[in-house]
């Protein structure tokens, strides 16, 4: 399987070769590595990426689930040439941001907005204010959330002994997580075991899409809005990715008010740009001498731009339906293989997006997840992108359909999958799951 990547991916591998010198594993992010090197692209358009070697892939990772406007949309690279003419930066406050803001806060129901330009940046923030508005300490978080890349929320991520709290990379003293409680996604008790008076917050991914993409139990979510109420801390929900797969969100689906909302990825088409809102009695605890906000990047020109004309013509309720419509093409086309191969399959899919996993059911939480064999897993993705296609950027991420997908795009990537899934059947290919990435 490996052989038939390595073989279409010299330049890849001689890339690799040459970068893991100057940076480690030749990579910016430990997401993009992959063994046994990692994939070095060009270009995009559209649902489609081009390699170094000029082979074409039809890409359903986008970004991690950013490019649902597609590769290299002409509207966004019309609004950001015309943008950059003036400046990409302008230090003192972009006087389009407000434009942006009220636009963002009517659709996701906030009062209040402040940008920053990553999740992570997002959710960091967003913690201290919790904790400021409350002014406890202590944060629930859940085994197999990912909220980014610092200390406080980088705690079992991806443990390879759940229920042990586990920072997931090293370097993060324990001094750092010791106000950091994990327990288990979408388990009642557990979670009425640590929701007390000295929570600040629960944050959560409102649909978990960091082990694929694990479903919401209602009466679960419905729980932790009840006790958050009862016990006096803050429901944060981080939307990075949730955010762009129905219009108003996560939030706007399940029909709830978070005291909190993260954005991020999609909703700026590509451009990085993230988004702390929320209820006007907490937000307004943001400013000089009260909760420190900052950040040089923030809610540039080009980011600004580029999510007002994403918000206002791209993403709209009739993309919505289009992406959805050709999501649930490609859940019945997997459903279909698994029923006439024979393959414990099981498909979990909301909005855009949707995982497979070599199971009999969707696991419901991280302890079901990490415990299923991925050997099948990569076999399927080897093959896939081996054929052209990128159907997820990991074993614990999710497919993602673009306003740019065409039935066609949907039509390949079944046939490849129902070949890719024949492999795998037959043949396990054993890669090492670590337990920080
Ligand atoms: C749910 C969630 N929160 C936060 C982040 C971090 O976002 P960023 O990579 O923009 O810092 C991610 C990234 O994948 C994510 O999936």
């Amino acid at each position: 399987m490996i052989s038939d990547y390595v073989n279409k991916t010299p330049k890849s591998k001689l890339l690799y070769i040459e970068n893991k010198h100057f940076m480690p594993y030749g990579v910016s992010s430990n997401y993009r590595y992959f063994d046994p090197y990692p994939l070095y692209l060009v270009k995009g358009k559209g649902s489609r990426v081009w390699d170094v070697d000029g082979n074409e892939y039809i890409d359903y990772n986008l970004g991690f689930g950013v490019l649902e406007v597609g590769h290299a949309n002409e509207k966004i690279i019309e609004v950001i040439n015309d943008a950059i003419k003036d400046g990409s930066i302008m230090g003192f406050e972009y006087y389009k941001t407000g434009t942006l803001a009220k636009m963002i806060c009517q659709r996701y129901g906030l009062d209040m907005v402040r940008f920053s330009s990553s999740g992570t940046e997002a959710t960091m923030h967003s913690i201290r204010l919790a904790r400021a508005f409350t002014k406890r300490k202590k944060i629930i978080k859940f085994e197999g959330h990912y909220h980014g890349s610092h200390d406080q929320l980088l705690v079992n991520v991806n443990p390879l002994k759940p229920g042990i709290k586990t920072p997931s990379s090293l370097g993060i003293p324990e001094e750092i997580i010791q106000n950091t409680i994990v327990v288990d996604w979408n388990n009642i008790e557990s979670f009425e075991k640590v929701a007390k008076e000295d929570v600040a917050a629960v944050i959560m991914e409102p649909v978990a899409m960091n082990m694929g993409l694990i479903p919401t139990d209602k009466e679960f979510l419905k729980t932790v809005f009840e006790l958050s109420k009862e016990k006096g801390f803050l429901v944060i929900f981080d939307e990075t990715k949730t955010g762009g797969k129905f219009y108003s969100g996560a939030a706007g689906y399940f029909n709830v008010k978070p005291d909190i909302v993260i954005l991020g990825k999609a909703i700026a088409g590509g451009l990085p740009l993230s988004v702390i809102g929320g209820k006007r009695e907490v937000m307004e605890l943001i400013g000089p001498g009260k909760v420190a906000h900052g950040g040089t990047f923030n809610a540039n020109v080009l980011a600004v731009n580029s999510a007002i004309v994403t918000l206002q013509e791209l993403l709209t309720e009739s993309a919505f339906y289009h992406m959805h419509r050709l999501s649930e093409m490609l859940e019945m086309g997997y459903t279909d293989i698994a029923e006439d191969l024979g393959v414990e399959l099981s498909i979990a899919r909301w909005g855009p997006s949707g995982s497979i996993y070599f199971s009999e059911s969707v696991p419901k939480n991280y302890k079901e997840f990490i415990k299923l064999d991925f050997s099948k897993w990569f076999t399927y993705f080897y093959v896939m992108l081996s054929s052209g296609v990128i159907p997820m950027g990991g074993f614990n991420e999710q497919w993602t359909v673009s306003i740019k997908h065409t039935e066609e795009d949907i039509q390949k990537h079944i046939e490849v999958a129902e070949e890719a899934i024949r492999k795998a059947k037959e043949i396990k290919t054993n890669m090492p799951i670590e337990e920080s990435f």
